[in-house]
């Protein structure tokens, strides 16, 4: 039973779709709302948004866990999947939030767009690494794939001695403060309007690097959030 960290590439993108999609169930209150559907029958466009994320950000890296062990296919030994990206340069423009067909557009944007504000605002004119992506085949859960993938990032933030941030889903949480991070705001979101939860809270979370005092952005720095 050995777990490998190895850097993705754009044929790994199905795959994560698919770990993903089971990872966050396809059913939850919250991906009702935000994916309504009908989702197209045809393609794969939740892979093809990732790859063209990764070809716009030349600091965007992907890694996935691979269990060398499992008797799969060699894609079905790729059990966990992240989206990394590196941005030593601050960011100047914020994300829109919007998703591709079978989403609700309000929606997304109240839920997406409010991370990306948020973070930008948090953030602002500062280097740091960020989370985008992090998921685990359900079965092979609680298996440590989910800490190698953060491993690579944190060490990279502190080899660089600069912030890592995440927007965090409630099963995530614990998970990320054994590794550091802590809670420095939170989006509430209102789903009510679309008959789902009226207050969904996603932590957001920031780890300063090891080994120094940040020089980049302590919490003390962070910018003012609009809301
Ligand atoms: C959150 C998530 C990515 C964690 O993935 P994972 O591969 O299970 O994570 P790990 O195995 O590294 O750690 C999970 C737990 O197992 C424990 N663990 C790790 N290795 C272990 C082992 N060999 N034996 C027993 N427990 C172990 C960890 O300490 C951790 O404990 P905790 O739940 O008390 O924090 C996964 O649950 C997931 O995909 N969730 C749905 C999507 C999601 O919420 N993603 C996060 C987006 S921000």
């Amino acid at each position: 039973m050995v777990l490998q960290l190895v850097e993705a590439t754009e044929d790994d993108a199905p795959r994560s779709v698919a770990i993903e999609t089971e990872a966050y169930g396809p059913n939850g209150p919250v991906g009702l709302v935000l994916y309504p559907g009908p989702r197209p029958t045809e393609g794969n466009p939740r892979a093809d948004e990732l790859i063209k994320q990764r070809r716009e950000d030349p600091d965007c890296r992907w890694f996935k866990i691979v269990d060398t062990d499992l008797d799969a296919s060699p894609e079905e030994r790729m059990i966990a999947f992240a989206q990394w990206h590196v941005w030593t340069t601050p960011r100047t423009s914020i994300p829109s939030g919007a998703r591709g067909p079978g989403s609700n557009p309000e929606a997304c944007d109240l839920f997406f767009g409010g991370m990306n504000r948020k973070r930008h605002a948090l953030m602002r004119g500062k280097p740091y690494v960020y989370l985008k992506l992090l998921h685990t085949q359900p079965k092979h859960q609680k298996r440590g794939a989910a800490s190698l993938l953060l491993e690579w990032g944190l060490e990279e933030a502190d080899r660089l001695g600069i912030p890592a941030f995440l927007e965090s889903s409630q099963q995530g949480r614990r998970l990320y403060e054994k590794w550091g991070f802590r809670e420095v705001e939170t989006l509430t979101v209102d789903f009510s309007p679309w008959g789902g939860p009226s207050s969904i809270e996603v932590p957001l979370m920031l780890r300063e690097p090891k080994g120094q005092q940040s020089s980049m952005a302590t919490m003390d720095q962070l910018g003012q959030v609009d809301t």
